[in-house]
């Protein structure tokens, strides 16, 4: 092991040395050395969502943070090539604001249950059957449905992104548990329409869902809040608003992921339960070792489960994933990604 791999190590096992096995941390000191310097040659920035598993998530993104931080971080990059490790709609949301750049994703298939619940045609059905209804589209969508969309939101920023549109209805699209949490929070009514030719009359209506899902998130529920309470009276629940609002009623706080982490690092509670993917939680405790979370882990989210620290040192050295949205798309979507940008 060189000394540059050694300093990693060390920094690895200070951090990390209660939760992963010594000899991985070894090996993957080493690709973190190989990483850096296919960095340094290929003036890349790495951007890591906060569901990179530990290792990765504290050795090698240049920044780190949630869907709205990463977009901001994207589009104010100087560097030739941007990595993305999380997966394809975040890669695609900084090719969208990078078109001269690379963006690569280092494992192709890291998808997304949201992204894919919705095509750019549903959109469209959705704009006849209400015409002059602005489209709210979550990031957690691909480029051409952020194309027929006026303006997109995260989970950071939902809120302030519909109330910013001061319409009567707004079609909120494509979480139905986001768009009934963000329901909840402005007082609107919502309906989840089907796409029959009739037009469903808004009357009262204030937000028109769609019927996607996170397969991560819909797993918990109100019983495992209850079951967890039972056993630890005091214990702070905190739960992402893609939850059902069931679970996100019975929780303590909801927000997006850099908002749970703040959460959990400014409060003094004696245990935590943060219902988000799996990894984000490990993340959290080893940056946090004198607070306790409680750990619900049954699920992974399979797509960013996809990035490793071995396909992120082969999408530098061979180029790949490389991201391209066609330019008729991008300068649409940019329009709806930078609005939201925006409004911060
Ligand atoms: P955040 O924007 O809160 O990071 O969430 C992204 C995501 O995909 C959550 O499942
Ligand atoms: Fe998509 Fe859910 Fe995975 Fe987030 S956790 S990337 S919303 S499937």
């Amino acid at each position: 092991m060189n000394s540059e791999a050694q300093v990693l190590y060390e920094e690895m096992k200070t951090r990390l040395g209660k939760m992963v096995p010594d000899f991985e941390l070894y090996y993957k000191a080493e690709i973190a050395v190989e990483i850096n310097r296919l960095k340094k040659e290929r003036n890349a920035v790495i951007i890591g969502h906060n569901y990179m598993e530990p290792v990765l998530f504290y050795s090698i993104p240049d920044f780190r943070g949630d869907s709205l931080d990463l977009s901001r971080k994207a589009a104010s990059t100087d560097k030739d090539v941007i990595v993305f490790c999380g997966v394809k709609f975040m890669a695609e949301t900084a090719k969208i604001l990078n078109p001269s750049k690379t963006v690569l994703l280092p494992a192709e298939k890291a998808g997304c249950s949201l992204a894919e619940s919705i095509t750019a045609e549903d959109v469209r059905a959705l704009k006849r059957k209400y015409p002059g209804v602005p489209v709210v589209s979550y990031v957690n969508t691909y480029a051409d449905v952020k194309a027929e969309s006026d303006i997109c939101c995260t989970s950071g920023n939902a809120v302030a992104v519909v109330e910013s549109l001061k319409a009567e209805t707004v079609i909120f699209l494509p979480d139905q548990y986001l768009a009934s949490n963000v329901a909840r929070e402005t007082g609107k009514h919502i309906i989840f329409p089907s796409l029959t030719p009739q037009p469903d009359t808004l009357l009262d209506v204030q937000l028109i869902g769609w019927h996607g899902k996170c397969e991560v998130h819909e797993k918990f529920t109100v019983e495992d809040i209850r079951a967890v309470r039972e056993q630890f009276p005091d214990v702070v629940v905190l739960s992402h608003p893609e939850c059902s609002p069931e679970v996100v009623a019975a929780s303590d706080y909801s927000g997006s992921t850099n908002a749970m982490i703040k959460f959990v690092q400014q409060s003094t509670a004696p245990h935590f339960l943060v219902l988000t993917e799996c990894s984000m939680g490990d993340n959290i405790a080893a940056a946090n070792p004198d607070k306790d979370l409680l750990r619900l882990c049954m699920v992974r989210c399979p797509h960013m489960n996809m990035i490793t620290m071995e396909n992120v040192r082969d999408s530098l050295l061979y180029n790949r994933q490389i991201i391209e949205v066609p330019e008729e798309i991008r300068v649409r979507a940019f329009q709806a990604v930078d609005r939201m940008i925006k409004i911060g």
